[in-house]
């Protein structure tokens, strides 16, 4: 298969992998990402994961080809949940808006339950994506794919959810990031019945010192 590197989408600060937006030579130009990974370990465990994933049906790109160096994996259109949150919180600046948010907060629910169900079965032990930095989640037609496999570990579910929420209370306007990370506390613990002292054991490891207020705050 042909294809064509059109355009480096590197995040900035990370230097560690180079991403590409790439087109395969055909007639339709079919869209496509060249993920190059710093390490052959890392570049294989993610092929590995995203093709035994997808294969249990979960939402991630398909792997079109692997090379030397990276993954070619199937584009998928549309915003990271990064800048829908952004978007949102915009929307909603002068007044949180829990009823609008609530579709997208199952959403990630309902995908790291699949995730975590699913990765468990294929290793047999519990294990966590652990990078879940709201980068590497897109929504596509109202469905989320996740992209970013290389730091897979064991672990305990939780600790996907309380890092997500550290990465969420990072960036953007504190108010409302605090209530969205409340409102998704609530329905983990009440639909899905997740252990909210372990979302907060890994919330604490994962903080600096100066980020413990704001895990105080998440809890009273
Ligand atoms: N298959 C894809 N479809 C759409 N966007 C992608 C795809 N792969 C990567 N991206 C974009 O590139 C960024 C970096 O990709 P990612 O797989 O998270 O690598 P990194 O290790 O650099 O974080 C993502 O945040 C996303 O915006
Ligand atoms: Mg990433």
């Amino acid at each position: 298969m042909k294809w064509i590197q059109k355009k480096e989408i590197t995040r900035e600060g990370n230097q560690q992998n180079r991403v590409f937006y790439a087109e395969i030579e055909n007639d339709e130009k079919t869209p496509c990402a060249y993920k190059m990974f710093s390490s052959q370990e890392a570049k294989d465990r993610e092929a590995m994961l995203l093709k035994t994933l997808r294969r249990h049906a979960l939402r991630v790109p398909q792997v079109l080809e692997v090379d030397d160096k990276g993954i070619l994996r199937e584009w998928i259109e549309g915003l990271t949940i990064e800048e829908i949150l952004i978007e949102m919180e915009e929307a909603q600046a002068g007044q949180y808006d829990a009823s609008a948010n609530e579709s997208l907060i199952y959403r990630l629910i309902n995908w790291f339950y699949d995730f975590h169900t699913i990765a468990s079965c294929m290793e047999h032990q519990n294990l966590v994506m652990y990078d879940v930095h709201p980068s590497n989640f897109v929504l596509r037609r109202g469905q989320i794919y996740g992209l970013d496999f290389e730091d897979c570990r064991p672990g305990v579910v939780e600790t996907d959810f309380g890092r997500f929420m550290i990465f969420l209370m990072r960036d953007g306007l504190f108010e409302w990031r605090l209530a969205f990370v409340k409102q998704m506390m609530k329905s983990m613990e009440g639909e899905f019945r997740y252990n909210l002292e372990l979302a907060r054991q890994a919330m604490e490891d994962m903080s600096k010192k100066e980020e413990w207020k704001s895990i105080e705050l998440i809890f009273n």
